[in-house]
């Protein structure tokens, strides 16, 4: 496996602001996991050397940010930072009507309740745990019309987030009229922040559009997406990426978007909508849930840095050094015969933990307990992406088990160097070759309803530890 260029990419910013981190040993790390009830995401972050758990959120904003949240106007009502933000949504994603949001799931929260009732079914490109939560708590039933190389580890499709035709007529034929909408993401998170096409995002439209049914859109990475298309898509080579952004953005009737991934900012969102009818409701209940509809929970200073943040995102040398870092992670482990989902995606490198552990059970979270023996080996915190973030099924109550079981590596932006993702990379190559180690899995004590995989409690399924003993 060493035909996998190992390139990166020199970074178009250099370091003003630093913030320490530290190096534990692995009995304090062995005894840290326990206490966290098995379940990385409840460890304290001093506790964690490199941060893997998510890009969201906890990206580093660039001095022009921190400037801007200075001149943020804290109105409550049509403070000036709304229009500054306004306007970048409308150049950047083209949608007239911007509905600010605290983060992603506000704006899912409030989308959903406009267009979902009870017996609704919504296609997507494959689900997302908020997303999916937001449609079903409404009443909605979620279908995954995905290509089916979206669940495939191994399968080098370029557009694995794309839409299957035929897997999208056939849920048309059989619901038409109780669709609301159909749920398209770019980049597919739970795939492997794989992208969607130009060209399959125009033959959805098309499709759609004879039936009438609206197309809502995840726009949470789609500056990721736009640099796919750029790299892989014949006739956008020349293209800039505000370009590309706006004409995925075309395709769609509205977006929820959660600015605390591209955008680099630490909070918010914002709900893009075309009709103007529908944007009167989505106000209505922003006020509710939200805020009034010129802050909608961010304060003005986050719009500011929202709005920096964006013109930030589409310039080519900030998203080149962002997908090259993490394809840089995701080509050291595949040199080291490490199984990751393939191609790289645009946000996170993905470990197989079905192939990383076979004979561990479903039923005992092979994701979950490869992604704790990754931080106790070295103190690095990934998140669980398979049967745990699936959650059970609605109506039966059982266990879902998607076909990928995943540990995800999520890089934040402009966060760590590659020095950084070399010890990263070291240490997951490490716990691969020394997988033998892991004996045993983990079994729930506390298992929360909604998105249990935040706040979920285990212990080893058999024994005092997942190494055996
Ligand atoms: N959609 C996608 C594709 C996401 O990845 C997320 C969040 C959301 C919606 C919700 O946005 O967090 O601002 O409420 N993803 C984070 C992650 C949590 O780690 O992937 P939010």
């Amino acid at each position: 496996m060493n035909d996998h260029a190992i390139e990166y990419p020199a970074e178009p910013w250099k370091i003003k602001s630093v913030e320490p981190i530290r190096q534990t040993s692995r009995p304090y790390r062995e005894q840290a996991i326990r206490q966290a009830g098995w379940n990385p995401c409840l460890l304290r972050s001093e506790d964690v050397y490199i941060d893997l758990f998510t890009d969201s959120g906890t990206n580093a904003m660039s001095d022009r940010q921190w400037a801007a949240l200075m001149t943020g106007d804290e109105a409550y009502a049509g403070a000036r930072s709304f229009y500054v933000l306004e306007r970048a949504v409308r150049t950047y994603y083209g949608y007239e009507h911007v509905i600010p949001v605290h983060q992603g799931r506000g704006g899912e929260n409030i989308v959903s309740r406009c267009l979902i009732r009870p017996g609704s079914h919504i296609p997507g490109n494959m689900f997302f745990p908020s997303t999916r939560a937001h449609q079903e708590l409404n009443g909605a039933t979620f279908h995954d019309v995905v290509i089916d190389e979206a669940h495939d580890p191994s399968s080098d499709h370029p557009f694995k987030g794309d839409v299957d035709l035929a897997k999208l007529a056939a849920v048309i034929g059989e619901y038409g009229d109780a669709i609301p909408y159909v749920s398209l993401a770019a980049t597919v998170n739970m795939a492997g922040g794989q992208p969607i096409s130009m060209a399959n995002l125009a033959a959805v439209r098309e499709l759609t559009g004879r039936h009438g049914i609206p197309i809502m859109f995840d726009a949470a990475r789609a500056v990721e997406n736009a640099w796919f298309v750029k790299q892989r898509e014949a006739g956008w080579g020349d293209r800039s990426i505000a370009e590309i952004l706006l004409a995925m953005c075309s395709f769609t009737d509205g977006a929820v978007m959660s600015s605390k991934k591209d955008s680099f900012a630490n909070i918010g969102g914002w709900i893009g909508l075309r009709d103007g009818e529908l944007a009167e409701r989505a106000r209505s209940l922003a006020l509710l849930y939200e805020g009034l509809h010129t802050y909608g929970g961010m304060a003005g200073r986050d719009m500011e840095a929202v709005a920096r943040g964006i013109e930030e995102s589409v310039e080519e040398s900030s998203i080149r050094a962002r997908v090259g870092q993490v394809e840089y992670l995701g080509h050291r482990l595949l040199a080291a015969g490490v199984p990751v989902v393939r191609p790289i995606g645009g946000h996170c490198v993905c470990i197989d933990a079905l192939a990383v552990l076979p004979l561990l059970p479903r039923e005992e979270f092979p994701g979950q307990t490869l992604a704790a023996a990754l931080y106790v080996e070295g103190g690095i915190r990934g998140v669980e992406r398979g049967g745990l973030s699936a959650g059970r099924d609605p109506v039966t109550g059982e266990n879902r088990y998607p076909p990928m079981e995943l540990v995800r590596l999520a890089i934040p932006r402009r966060v760590y160097t590659r020095a950084h993702l070399d010890m990263v990379a070291d240490c997951v190559i490490r716990v691969h070759e020394e997988r033998d180690r892991i004996k045993r899995g983990l079994r729930f004590v506390h298992e929360p309803s909604h998105l249990r995989f935040f706040q979920a409690r285990f212990v080893p399924a058999d024994g005092d530890s997942i190494f055996g003993g």
